[in-house]
């Protein structure tokens, strides 16, 4: 949820008398109004970047808004498998490295897009399977790595490998018939050939709540615990007309987890809202400390891929929209401080969450369940994650309640609903994980405002 102007005025007087305890939480004032994206984005230590495509460098209205507008570039296409490896073994770096030539000599990032994605595999690629496969795919990540060494900002190391829909599982592809692990040897191939990257997984309708985000939360959850070298989450936010009311506390679930996440692929169909979308996007990313930055994905609505929605920041002309305004405005009302990483760093290191020791109920003697809750606070607020183990009986649905202090209020829930916002809040399921085998444990949380709980949860089954 976006802070109101109140609260961050409430919050800049708490960081200048150091009562902020964490650096990350620190607040901007709004005294220096930028007059761009990237350098009104930096004012918080985040980029705002644009996917951009080769053939269009010799356009000069594009390359005039790219070099005054932005501080970050991805590669709309030029560093995907089929144009990096077009025949197995010869690697093509030339549209590659004029992407990458644009953004260093303009003081920009580099987002690499994409390492391995099922679509756009290069011919050669679509029609092996298994152990080739894999090792083809294994070698491409090494190769391309290897070759833009120390110079990329942040990876898109796998793209899109989670299945739409309610199952929160692996999209079928070539890859993922390779093993379930073709992720994480991605990941473990890119973090030694490079080791000064941000290794991301990105992904698109994972932008509120849901199954499929889910899905993604808990692979980077179980790769966080198992030492996996994974360093963000990109959420592409190919938005329609409306944006999920949980965006910001999806973010925050993840940045929980110890994890940097990004807006990597930002576009909003044009209509009566296209301005306030784009806006709750800035403000949700800025809300959130470990959100890095923003890449809208191209530039005039003429360059977008959505022929026909018109929704980018600039029109045809390369005009700037009101949907530029909102953005400009929502990144110069500041928010918190993201704590600046520099480009190379080796290895990259990862800050994990500030964790309070879980609260726990006694195991259940038989039927039930128990509820245990994980803090990671900042001041004034915190995301509770709430493991909830089924005892000796499979649950069929499940209700944990959750007594907060005097003053805490609940801001924001996933994978549950719940009852109330402040005092005794009890969270039920939600369609997809009320069913928890014997013995087996699901999660969902919470965003509020206050100090946290300090009472023990109850769960109930039924
Ligand atoms: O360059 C050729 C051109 O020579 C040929 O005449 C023309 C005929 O169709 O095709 C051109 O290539 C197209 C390429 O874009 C460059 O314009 C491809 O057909 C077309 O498939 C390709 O589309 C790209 C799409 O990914 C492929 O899936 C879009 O530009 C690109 O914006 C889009 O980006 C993806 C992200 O990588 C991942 N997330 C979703 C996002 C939107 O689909």
């Amino acid at each position: 949820m976006p802070i109101p102007r109140r609260g961050r005025g409430t919050l800049l007087m708490a960081a200048v008398t150091g009562a902020v305890v964490t650096a990350t939480i620190a607040v901007t004032g709004t005294a220096n109004a930028a007059t761009t994206l990237g350098a009104s984005a930096a004012q918080t230590g985040r980029y705002f970047g644009a996917a951009i495509a080769a053939g269009r460098l010799g356009d000069s209205t594009y390359t005039r808004i790219l070099n005054t507008e932005f501080n970050s570039v991805t590669p709309e296409n030029e560093m995907k498998w089929d144009a990096t490896e077009p025949s197995q073994g010869r690697f093509t770096y030339t549209n590659g490295d004029r992407i990458l030539n644009q953004g260093l000599s303009n003081g920009s990032k580099v987002r690499g897009h994409a390492l391995l994605w099922h679509n756009q595999e290069p011919g050669w690629a679509q029609s092996m399977s298994g152990t080739a496969l894999r090792n083809a795919a294994i070698n491409h990540v090494t190769q391309v790595a290897t070759h833009y060494r120390g110079k990329i900002y942040a990876w898109d190391v796998v793209n899109e490998a989670f299945a739409d829909g309610s199952s929160g599982g692996r999209r079928d592809s070539n890859l993922q018939r390779t093993g379930n692990d073709w992720i994480e040897a991605a990941f473990r191939a890119a973090r030694a050939a490079d080791p000064a990257a941000k290794l991301c997984y990105n992904d698109y309708n994972t932008d509120g709540v849901n199954a499929k985000s889910t899905g993604v939360y808990n692979m980077v959850r179980d790769f966080k615990s198992r030492g996996v070298p994974i360093d963000c989450v990109g959420f592409q936010s190919h938005l329609g007309t409306g944006i999920p009311g949980d965006y910001q506390a999806n973010l925050q679930r993840f940045a929980a987890l110890g994890v940097d996440v990004q807006i990597t692929e930002l576009d909003v169909a044009q209509g009566g809202n296209q301005a306030n979308i784009y806006a709750t996007v800035t403000r949700a990313c800025l809300a959130v400390s470990r959100c890095t930055g923003i890449t809208v994905w191209g530039i005039r609505d003429s360059d977008s891929w959505r022929t026909g929605e018109n929704p980018l920041l600039f029109d045809n002309s390369g005009n700037k929209k009101a949907a530029y305004t909102s953005v400009l405005n929502a990144l110069n009302a500041g928010g918190t401080t993201n704590p600046t990483t520099p480009p190379v760093t080796t290895p990259p290191v990862t800050t994990p969450p500030v964790t309070t020791p879980p609260v726990t109920t006694p195991p259940p003697s038989g039927a039930g369940c128990t509820a245990t809750v994980s803090l990671n606070t900042w001041t004034g607020g915190y995301v509770a994650t709430v493991r909830v183990t089924a005892g000796a009986t499979a649950l069929n649905g499940w209700t944990v309640t959750v007594p907060l202090p005097s003053g805490d209020v609940v801001t924001g829930a996933w994978s549950s609903t719940n009852s109330a916002t402040t005092g005794n809040v009890a969270f039920r399921n939600v369609d997809y994980n009320g069913q928890v085998a014997a013995g087996a444990s699901t999660e969902f949380g919470f965003q509020a405002n206050g100090a946290g709980p300090s009472a023990t949860p109850v769960c109930q089954a039924g």
